[in-house]
């Protein structure tokens, strides 16, 4: 049988990779946080639709922020929007939307939130601009008492300057200044620039039964397929089987057994 690989994933996305036996599906390189499936000889490849909670401890943060950050109030909700829609559109939380969809969404989505639909939105949002453009933003809500931060998103090409970071630190200082000892979060498994994001800036996750045996399931195929592959070292192989114990022991933290 001759399978294609029709593989959307971001990294892997067009590799127009042809694969003709089951083996050959077992070595492609898969990322966590999507599902494989095989329709008709093709495999498709689709976000799993993991939500990760996190949470951050606040302690003070330095942050020197590549442009200037202010207040959510001195923007026109046009602006937020129309940088949401650029930010997020071609992102894996909108795999396979029009964009009609997705600016349909935005403007619910930021509306919303600016309206105190979903929570009281806090003052310790930020919004970076550079000149009369609106960057990026992170908007903070209440959840049960707790800082939330609801929307996090910097223009592709503003990406990986330290915005999101600044605009955070910005927010955490506020925070610790209160004496307010958490802050929390949430990423979608699949959103590896968001997920790199909440790890690099301290966040710690705490993943729900579903996404730990998704996690589990990934480094168990992981250690099957660079077994395979024939590179796996000792260090490599004592890693994923660490990773599999991890994910095992959290389940039965979450679950009472290993299931
Ligand atoms: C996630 C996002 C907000 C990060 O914004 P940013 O301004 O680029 O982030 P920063 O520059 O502050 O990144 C700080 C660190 O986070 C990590 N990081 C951020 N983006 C990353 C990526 N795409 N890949 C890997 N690591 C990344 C890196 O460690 C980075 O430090 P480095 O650039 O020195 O390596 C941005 O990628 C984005 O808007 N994505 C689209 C919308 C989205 O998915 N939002 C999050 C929804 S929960």
């Amino acid at each position: 049988m001759i399978i294609k690989a029709y593989l959307q994933t971001p990294s892997i996305m067009n590799s127009g990779e042809f694969i003709s036996t089951m083996d050959d599906y077992d070595r492609y390189p898969k990322l966590p946080g999507w599902k494989y499936e095989c329709f008709g000889g093709v495999i498709r490849a689709t976000p799993s639709m993991h939500s990760i909670a996190t949470t951050l401890e606040v302690t003070p943060r330095t942050s020197a922020s590549p442009c200037d950050l202010v207040s959510p109030d001195e923007i026109p909700r046009e602006d937020l929007v129309c940088t949401f829609i650029a930010s997020f559109k071609d992102s894996v939380e909108f795999f396979n939307w029009t964009l009609v969809q997705v600016e349909e969404h935005a403007n619910k989505w930021v509306n919303a939130l600016l309206d105190g639909k979903r929570g009281r939105m806090l003052a310790i949002s930020r919004v970076a601009v550079i000149g009369n453009s609106v960057v990026g933003a992170a908007l903070f809500r209440d959840e049960d008492d707790i800082p939330f931060l609801d929307l996090l998103y910097v223009l592709p090409d503003w990406q990986r300057k330290g915005i999101a970071s600044a605009m955070v630190a910005q927010a955490v200082n506020t925070l610790y200044e209160a004496r307010i000892p958490v802050l929390t979060s949430r990423y979608d498994l699949a959103n590896t620039s968001s997920r790199d994001w909440h790890h690099r800036f301290g966040f710690k996750d705490s993943p729900g039964w579903l996404a730990s045996r998704h996690l589990r399931a990934y480094f168990r195929q992981e250690l099957h397929r660079r077994t395979l592959m024939g590179d796996l070292d000792d260090a490599e192989r004592r890693r994923l089987q660490q990773e599999i114990e991890h994910w095992s022991n959290v389940i039965i933290s979450l679950w009472g057994d290993d299931v």
